[in-house]
């Protein structure tokens, strides 16, 4: 809980007003990481090659973005940062402990922004969610990465629209996600989305007991690899149960 507090602590000031209100969950992931991370290491490691493998079919290697950049567990940043001229790192909060890594002389042609990357406002608005559509204006983009964001835009959607169900539509989760997916789909630049797709509650005799689609029936591209990610290992939340997602990966 200390080093939780001291974390969150560190990060207010360097976060915009905003997105203060995120850094708990950005706290909270970076706990659960730490405390799972060895239940957790098949997802990470099989996140970071499909990013390398996708990487591997980029010509040119000018401007690399990544979506959901987080914690960069699941993010090969080095080789990222080695490869590329510069390399754009984008997430609603970038934590205390990331920033000051990124300061290292390694990563100086790194860059954090911090941004809403859901669409939800311009949904809000009444316009047709382009929420990726600021990629356009980045100059010399070759490659972008969506590295298992997806489905929290999903949950992050889902908390906003129970408070405000009057003014969105039904099926926000779904426009946004959809959304997302075409924007990476229709941009002129190499993308590698991982995301879990969905998950399911097991007990431990290995009966499932609730499952739900992550994507809320957006269709997601053809995978070139996929795997389970034990999110809530037995023992996390309860001795009876275990959460497990299924991710794939689309390059
Ligand atoms: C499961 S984590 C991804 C892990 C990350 N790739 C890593 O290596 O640690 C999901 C990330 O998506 C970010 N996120 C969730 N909703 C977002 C949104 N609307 N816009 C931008 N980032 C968002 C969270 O802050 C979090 O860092």
């Amino acid at each position: 809980m200390i080093a939780e507090a001291l974390l969150y602590a560190a990060t207010v000031p360097m976060t915009q007003k905003a997105h203060r209100k995120f850094i708990r969950y950005s706290v909270n992931l970076w706990s659960r990481a730490n405390r799972c991370s060895r239940q957790w290491a098949d997802h990470e490691a099989n996140t970071r090659q499909a990013i390398l493998s996708a990487m591997a079919a980029c010509k040119q290697r000018r401007t690399a973005v990544v979506l959901g950049s987080g914690l960069l567990r699941d993010v090969p940043i080095r080789e990222l940062a080695a490869a590329f001229d510069t390399v754009v790192l984008i997430d609603l909060v970038h934590i205390a402990t990331v920033r000051l890594k990124m300061r290292k002389k390694i990563y100086r042609n790194v860059r954090l922004i911090e941004r809403d990357l859901s669409g939800y406002d311009e949904l809000a608005d009444g316009k047709a969610p382009e929420p990726l559509g600021f990629l356009r204006n980045v100059p010399y983009l070759d490659f972008v990465v969506s590295a298992n964001l997806l489905s929290q835009i999903g949950r992050g959607v889902g908390r906003r629209f129970e408070a405000e169900r009057e003014r969105m539509p039904d099926d926000t989760a779904e426009q946004l996600i959809a959304a997302h997916l075409s924007g990476l789909a229709r941009m002129p630049f190499k993308s590698c989305l991982v995301t879990d797709v969905s998950y399911a509650v097991i007990d431990c005799n290995g009966k499932p007991h609730e499952e739900a689609d992550l994507m809320h029936g957006a269709k997601v591209p053809d995978a070139q690899a996929s795997w389970a990610w034990p999110v809530v290992p037995t023992g996390e939340e309860s001795p009876d149960y275990q959460v497990i997602h299924q991710v794939i990966a689309a390059y």
